[in-house]
């Protein structure tokens, strides 16, 4: 072998080595975290809104939730059994997503917060709204996006039950439409609440 070949196979031997060294530095920075609470991130800030059979509509702030059927349109939100509005939405298999503005934060708060059980919530805050289109639930006007569901199926995962909704229609502020008629998020300053 020449001097000049001998130098190249050592110097990719080198990288070789020094790539495998980083690689181990690395794995020796991951330690393993135990507390599991909310570790996926960024978590949405939903207002999930409902009506009961009794007539009493409800909001509640909900940070598990998500997308998840493009064909047919599904998301799913995650209600803790306790909370007041859990039976709302069991008994009627309706809800609205509410996408929420940074302007709307200390209702938002609010309305995580307080339960229905003590106080009319959506009146105490001052938020307006109207009954869907294609279910009971009220669409909260503030929000700039109010997407209406029903519920197809729900699994209680623990702590949540999920609930999975098929979206049966979605209301959008007329300004943030683009050309083709989707909404443009770019023009929503979404509320990161924490
Ligand atoms: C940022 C945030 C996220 C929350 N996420 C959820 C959630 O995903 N599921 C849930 O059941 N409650 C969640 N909560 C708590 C409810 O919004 C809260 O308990 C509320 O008071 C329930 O209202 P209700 O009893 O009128 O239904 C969250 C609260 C906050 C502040």
């Amino acid at each position: 072998m020449e001097f000049t070949q001998l130098l190249t196979v050592t110097n990719v031997k080198i990288m070789k080595i020094l790539v495998i060294y980083y690689e181990r530095m690395f794995e020796m920075n991951k330690v393993e975290v135990k507390d599991f609470k909310s570790c996926l991130k960024p978590m949405p800030d939903i207002l999930v809104s409902c009506k009961g059979e009794n007539g009493e509509v409800n909001a509640l702030a909900v940070g598990y939730a998500g997308n998840c059927s493009y064909d047919p349109p599904m998301v799913m939100v995650g209600i803790v059994p306790s909370r007041y509005s859990y039976h709302m939405i069991k008994e009627t298999g309706e809800f609205v997503v509410n996408l929420v503005p940074e302007s709307l934060r200390e209702k938002y708060g609010y309305l995580g917060s307080k339960s229905r059980r003590d106080e009319d919530k959506l009146v105490k805050v001052d938020v307006s709204y109207k009954e869907g289109l294609k279910v009971k639930a009220p669409i909260l006007l503030d929000c700039p996006v109010n997407i209406e569901c029903t519920v197809v199926d729900s699994i209680m995962t623990g702590s949540h039950e999920m609930f999975i909704g098929k979206v049966e229609y979605i209301h959008a502020d007329e300004n943030l439409l683009d050309d083709n008629g989707n909404i443009d998020y770019s023009k929503i300053n979404l509320l990161k609440f924490r």
